[in-house]
Parts: structure tokens; sequence; C-alpha cells
């Protein structure tokens, strides 16, 4: 049995997509989701269902009776009152299920940066996750991508209407992307293969060296519009984000992130591409996922 969490979510829509079309029945599939309604009637007849949050112990108790394998992710969450208190949140009750039950490997959606990142918000919140998730001796898989290629969805609206997006990591350094599907086929490749064993982590790092600059000119070629990024500030985006609903501390762990990202190059040009694990350039994301979303 494989559990998976966020059915909804972008990542993990596409990682259960991939599961159920890949899988060859032997292994039943089972999600934690908050409200049913919003998986697809196809998928809700292919599926078990555990209705809550993964964050609940009780909830996640119930999923995990008779699985052997999870895929993992904490949600993004502006609400959260503490960003260190959130992963934690979500990842006690994981660290007991692991400990009281069968569950003998867990793939989970974290981020590179391990070993240099500091002070660094959401990203050391998800390393920390990590290795308490490897301190209960599972077997485990750490997906480690930089920044998210759909991050940049988020600002269709301004790209389509202005032709520019707001950004506050530097604009003339390299930040190394990750599409969400290629961290789904790694997370979909790695539940259905029962071979591997210990903890390791995954970096997932695209084959493009872009700055913000050469991001624009991408998005630029592909669009066949001028589209430019508009430098902000660590502070101004913190602003923006508590001006959208976001409590103080979630904003200050963004803020930390994107700073840890400018001053300690954890996302940045020395990264080696895993083409194995993250063949999508930018280039044919813009083209596949941007482009479409830009003009809708
Ligand atoms: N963005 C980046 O550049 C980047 C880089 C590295 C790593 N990451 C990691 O990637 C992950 C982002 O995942 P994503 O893009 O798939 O997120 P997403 O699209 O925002 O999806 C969030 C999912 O979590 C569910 N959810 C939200 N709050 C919940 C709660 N309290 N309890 C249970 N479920 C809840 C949502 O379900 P509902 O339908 O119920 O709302 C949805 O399925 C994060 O773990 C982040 O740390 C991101």
């Amino acid at each position: 049995m494989i559990v998976i969490t966020t059915p909804t979510g972008q990542i993990g829509r596409e990682v259960l997509a991939r599961v159920l079309d890949a899988g060859d029945g032997a292994s039943p599939v089972r999600v934690i989701v908050r409200d049913p309604a919003r998986l697809s009637p196809r998928t809700r007849e292919r599926v078990e269902l555990v209705q809550g949050s993964h964050a609940d112990p009780a909830v996640l108790k119930e999923a995990c009776e008779g699985a052997d394998r999870i895929f993992w992710l904490v949600p993004p969450t502006p609400g959260a009152d503490s960003v260190e208190g959130h992963f934690r949140a979500f990842t006690d009750p994981l660290c007991e299920v692991i400990e009281g039950q069968g569950v003998e490997r867990v793939v989970a959606v974290s981020t590179l940066g391990r070993g240099v990142a500091e002070k660094a918000g959401q990203i050391s919140a998800s390393l920390a996750m990590d290795e308490a998730i490897a301190a209960t001796g599972v077997h485990y898989r750490a997906l480690c991508p930089p920044s998210l290629m759909e991050n940049l969805l988020r600002q269709t609206a301004s790209i389509h209407a202005e032709g520019v997006w707001s950004e506050a990591l530097a604009q003339d350094r390299v930040v190394r992307t990750c599409a969400v599907r290629d961290v789904a086929a790694e997370a979909a490749r790695l539940l259905l293969d029962d071979s591997w064993t210990g903890y390791a982590d995954v970096p997932l790092v695209g084959p493009d060296t872009l700055s913000p600059e050469g991001m624009a000119r991408v998005v630029s070629e592909v669009l066949d519009r001028p589209v430019r990024v508009r430098q902000i500030t660590v502070a101004e985006l913190k602003a923006r984000l508590t001006g959208f609903g976001a409590t103080e501390a979630w904003a200050q762990g963004v803020a930390d992130m994107m700073h840890a990202q400018n001053t300690q190059g954890f996302y940045g040009a020395t990264r080696p591409s895993t083409p194995d694990t993250a063949p999508t350039s930018f280039r044919q994301w813009c083209e596949e996922v941007l482009k479409p979303a830009a003009r809708g």
C-alpha cells in the first residue's frame, strides 16, 4: 500500500497521477485529503480515501495502517504561527507512525542546501525535517530541488498585464531551477521501486544556469514580447506577503530564505545539474507550462 499526501497540490497531484498510471495494480494507493471533492471522480474511483490532514496523528495513523510506503510533503502555509513549529507539527506525527507501524519507505519533498544553508527559514525547517525522519531509521529519500519553475506562475497576471515580474533574488546571480514534473516523476519512480535502502538526498537540479535576468530573456523569447524582472528588496517581499495575509513568522521565514539564497549560494551556479532526475529546461517549461498559463 502506497500512501500519498497532498494529492490536490501541484506536486502531490502529479505524483498521484504518475503512480496510478505506472503502477501495476499490485500496490494499492491511499490518499490523505482534506476535501475529497477536490479530486477528480476518476481519481476517487482509483484510490482509497482517508479524509483529514496529515498533521492529525489519528488521520495519519489510519492512513498508514498496512501501508509500507508514503509520499510526504509539508504544505506551504502562510497562516502558520511559526515556520519550525509548522514543519514539526507535520513531521512529529509521521515519526511516531513510522516507529509504531510498518512504514518501510518514505519519499519526501525537501530542498537543496544541506550543509550550507543557515538561518534560511522554510529551507532550514525542511532540512531539519529530513534529519528527524532519517533518525527513525526508515528507508528515506529526500527529494532536493532548488527553486521550482512553477514559482513564476504566481506572477502570470503581472507578466500578462505589464510584461514584468517581481524578484527578491539577486538579478545577476545564477539561480538553479527544477520543474514540478521532474520532482513528481522521481517521487513516483522511488515509490514504485522497493529495492533502495538507507537514507539519501536526491538532488533535482535542472540543466539551466540562468540568472533572473537570463530567465526574463527566455520568457520574452517564448512569449514573443518584452518581459523584464523588477528587482524588489527582501523587505519589500516580506511586506507584500504580510499584506496578502501571511503571518509575521511565515513572511520572515520567506525573507530569511531569500536572503540566505542571495548570500549563501546553495541554489547557485556551483550546483551540478542532474540530467537523470531533472531533465526539463527552463525554455521547455516556458513553452509547455508558462505560455499557456500566461495566455489564459
Ligand atoms: N517553491 C519552491 O521553490 C520550493 C523549493 C524547494 C522545495 N519546496 C517544497 O515544495 C513543497 C511545495 O509543494 P506544492 O507546490 O505541491 O504545494 P501546493 O501546490 O501549495 O499544495 C499544497 C497541498 O497541501 C495541502 N494542504 C494545505 N494545507 C494543509 C494542511 N493544513 N493539512 C493538510 N494538507 C494541507 C493542500 O490541500 P488542500 O486541497 O486541502 O488545500 C495541497 O494539496 C513544499 O514542501 C516546499 O517546502 C518548494
